[in-house]
């Protein structure tokens, strides 16, 4: 018998405000056009003053124990994925687990921003394969909201703000492809491509800082790395793309999502898209997605899935999943 981490529950939250892009046009020389045919973007959500990127988490994490029936203290652990913690310590993760009511288990975040979700399904999958946890709580949250420069037309018009969570279960499975569960992890980073996407402050510069990108180069990288590291998920468990019933990508651009699924040799028919309704959400875009797939009867039990981001680090990598 092989021990998985299989999906049981899967929620999302996003902010009542929703901000089309019509709306950069009265502040910025931007236009609808531009925005959508260069992103694919065409709304995003920003959350309320004073409403948190951990408000936001708790959210999503409870409407993932609802639909797996359970509740806070039926979880062992908290991993949220996040660049936007409410504080600099503690976790925003922790601030969930009070949330959520749960006095048991333990709470951390974890940090590798747009590919942040495949980074914390990785240690989920690792926590319960181990036998360190039962029952994982993956969270990916953010609030880019608060670290955009309104000035700059080239980034502050592709981010938003949300939250999706997952909620894994230990199961047995027989060891083959299968079985319900994570089946295969790809992470990588390269720090040589630091400033390529990155906030020009942080705790130790005492300053917030906002978000900067070399938007072209990012866009070269993604195309070059996404497809390469689904292929390598995928190949570690001797899948391939056409056994693959969804692509559950990072949604950034519509652009990058096609080039990739190409490269890939999948349809868009089998692309899960979001990007439109909630722009680049960060380490939350995975989680959002795949909640939204499920809740539009798309994603369904049994259905093979592989995710795949990447973002600033640059850090990238993908899932495969049975759901
Ligand atoms: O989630 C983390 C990973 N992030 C990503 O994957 C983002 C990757 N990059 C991208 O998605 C794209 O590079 C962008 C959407 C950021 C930009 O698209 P692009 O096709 O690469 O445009 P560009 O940066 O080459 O800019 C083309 C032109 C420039 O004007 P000139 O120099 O040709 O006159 C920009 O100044 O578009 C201009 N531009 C804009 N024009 C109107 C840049 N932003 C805007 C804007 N509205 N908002």
């Amino acid at each position: 018998m092989t021990r998985r981490a299989v999906a049981i529950g899967v929620g999302h939250y996003l902010p009542d405000r929703i901000v089309p892009n019509a709306e950069f046009e009265k502040t910025l020389d931007t236009t609808d056009e531009w925005i959508t045919s260069r992103s694919g973007i065409e709304r995003r959500h920003f959350a309320a003053p004073g409403q948190t990127t951990s408000d936001l988490a708790a959210r999503a994490a409870m409407a993932a124990l609802k639909m797996a029936g359970l509740t806070g203290n039926d979880v062992d652990a908290i991993i949220l994925a996040t660049s936007t913690a409410d504080l600099t310590f503690p976790s925003a993760a922790t601030m969930v687990q009070h949330a959520i009511a749960n006095t048991k288990g333990y709470a951390f975040d974890i940090q590798a921003v747009c590919a942040g979700f495949t980074f914390a399904l990785s240690n989920a999958n690792a926590l319960i394969v181990s036998g360190q946890a039962n029952r994982v709580m993956v969270i990916g949250a953010e609030t880019f909201s608060r670290i955009l420069d309104w000035t700059d037309r080239g980034t502050c018009v592709l981010f938003g703000d949300g939250a999706g969570a997952v909620l894994l279960e230990a199961q047995d499975g027989n060891g083959t492809t299968d079985d319900r569960g994570i089946l295969s992890t790809d992470l990588n980073s390269d720090g040589a491509y630091r400033d390529l996407l990155y906030v020009d402050g942080g705790i130790s510069k005492q300053t917030t800082g906002v978000l900067r990108m070399e938007g072209q180069e990012v866009f070269r990288h993604a195309v070059e790395k996404l497809a390469e590291t689904a292929h390598t998920a995928l190949d570690k468990v001797g899948l391939t793309a056409d056994d693959v019933d969804w692509v559950v990508p990072h949604q950034a651009n519509i652009r990058i999502i096609k080039s990739t699924a190409r490269k890939l040799g999948v349809g868009m028919d089998r692309v899960i898209v979001t990007v439109q309704d909630h722009g680049n959400t960060s380490a939350a875009s995975i989680p959002l997605a795949i909640s939204v797939g499920v809740q539009n009867g798309q994603i369904k039990k049994g259905d093979l899935l592989v995710t795949e981001a990447i973002g600033g680090g640059l850090a990238w990598g993908a899932v495969v999943i049975r759901w």
